[in-house]
């Protein structure tokens, strides 16, 4: 349990430090354009055309509905992704470091009250519309906001892995400040905290690209004070996307894909690259628990981006459940899931913590898992996981039932990419706040047109792997396709 003695010192933000990391961004913008120039990984960059085709930020009110909106279901349908707002050398536009743009699907009583497009209001944003700047501080090597959005004491947060700060904006998201919630810590986040849905804190695993020996582990209370930090000593510089909570523990993912100085002077936008001489391993470390309480685990060259889920089983062995990418970013500098075969594992670690054993539990190529975020770090039945009905782009759902170890699959047709999916669980009486059991609710997600027509939002009702159409919102413009998606549910 969290005793409040354990916040040791950590590095505080200043006026100073911001002002250098503004200039450092500026130099490292120039230094890129000019080594891009010559870029060995230029491909043919379709992250401008047809379903990746940058918007103009809109409002929409009169919104077309099939099905029938849950009366329920009140709060905002959130995705967040790459959408430049002005790109001076396409060819060398990079995706993952597009300006960012929410979409926000406005639901309250049973109407599609409206749907927003919101440029997320970095520096360059703000400058290119000729906007105040907004308050805080800054960090990172690159001013760019878009990885993904959620709700934490009381306020949205767009966030960012590798070193910039998260912008805080309000539901109606008008951004109002960077700064790392409601701290004045100098540290970097990440794009992927988890909830724990007992005690509501935060528990992150952030990086930096410009500090390749550290990481660190934060935890984030529910009203936004930075109330735990540890350092955790790392090799190479690992990209670190994601991570897991267990009821006890937080696990670090140490993976062999890593900064590249030769990929940086080789133009490559986001310099990572297979690493052989990287130990892949895992860490576990006890929640609220100092760097020098974690175990690691070696396991056989692998990467994860996201993971689903984390637990101790009955027999108190750590099981993850994680999707499994082999050599990340060898072939593709866009690390082309169509070339990777990433595939659903669960890694098993048992009560000694000494070994790790790896089985699939489906070996069809997916990604983007998500469950029921009242189950996180707790033994759980169903997952959601986007797949590759056609190759090339997700346009499938599988709902795995991984107590009967069995599988649906819901395909939106060839014309749709689907962005990530979000759980809502179904509410068996208002009045007294009653749940549903596990799986039994609402999944939520973009759909998003591939040839860059009018997009959707979709509705499920979800009852285990029963699945049922349950309504479709037209939203009446082109959304590119983006990153993450959430629901935040906002009373009306
Ligand atoms: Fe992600």
């Amino acid at each position: 349990m969290y005793r409040k003695e354990q916040l040791k010192s950590y590095p505080r933000m200043t006026v100073q430090k911001s002002l250098w990391n503004v200039f450092r961004q500026k130099l490292i913008k120039v230094i890129g354009q000019f080594l891009r120039r010559n870029n060995h990984y230029r491909e043919a960059n379709l992250y401008q055309k047809k379903l990746y085709q940058p918007v103009e930020e809109t409002t929409i009110t009169a919104l077309k509905v099939s099905g029938i909106i849950p009366p329920h279901l009140n709060g905002l349908l959130l995705r967040i992704g790459s959408n430049p707002i002005y790109t001076p050398q396409p060819t060398l536009f990079e995706w993952y470091l597009g300006d960012g743009m929410i979409h926000a699907l406005k639901l309250q009583q049973g109407q599609a009250v409206c749907y927003q497009s919101t440029m997320i209001a970095t520096d360059r944003v703000q400058r290119l519309k000729q906007k105040p700047l907004i308050q805080g501080f800054r960090r990172g090597a690159h001013d760019v906001v878009n990885t993904n959005i959620f709700q934490h004491a009381g306020k949205l947060w767009a966030v960012i892995e590798a070193g910039a700060f998260p912008i805080c904006l309000n539901d109606q998201l008008q951004a109002e400040r960077y700064q790392l919630f409601n701290s004045d810590a100098d540290l970097p986040f990440t794009a992927h905290p988890r909830k724990d849905p007992k005690t509501g804190h935060l528990h992150a695993i952030s990086y930096d690209a410009l500090d390749g020996k550290n990481a660190y582990y934060q935890v984030i209370d529910e009203k936004g004070t930075l109330i735990h930090v540890t350092q955790i000593l790392l090799q190479h510089g690992p990209m670190i996307h994601d991570c897991l909570i267990t009821e006890q523990e937080v696990l670090v993912f140490d993976f062999p894909l890593t900064f590249s100085t030769k990929r940086l002077f080789h133009g490559a936008s986001v310099p990572y690259q297979w690493n052989k001489q990287h130990q892949a391993r895992i860490g576990i470390l006890p929640k609220y628990g100092n760097a020098d309480q974690i175990q690691w685990i070696n396991l056989e060259p692998c990467f994860v981006f996201h993971a689903a889920n984390a637990f101790r089983d009955q027999d108190n062995r750590i099981i993850l459940d994680v999707i499994v990418h082999q050599d990340d970013f060898e072939h593709s500098q866009h690390a082309a899931y169509e070339l990777q075969n990433a595939k659903l594992e669960r890694w098993i670690i048992g009560p000694d913590m000494q070994m790790l054993k790896r089985s699939v539990l489906d070996s069809r190529i997916q990604e983007f898992p998500k469950i029921d975020e009242r189950f996180t770090g707790s033994p759980y039945r169903y997952l959601y996981t986007l797949g590759f009905a056609q190759a090339g782009l997700f346009n499938c759902l599988y709902i795995h039932d991984l107590e009967m170890k069995t599988s649906v699959t819901y395909d939106f047709g060839a014309q749709w990419a689907i962005g990530e999916v979000t759980f809502v669980a179904d509410v068996l009486d208002i009045e007294e706040h009653q749940h549903s059991p596990e799986g039994h609710g609402y999944l939520m997600a973009y759909l998003h047109h591939i040839d860059g027509e009018v997009a959707k939002a979709v509705i499920l009702k979800v009852k285990g792997l029963d699945i049922q159409r349950q309504a479709d919102i037209d939203l009446g413009v082109h959304i590119p396709l983006g990153f993450h998606c959430n629901w935040v549910g906002i009373q009306p």
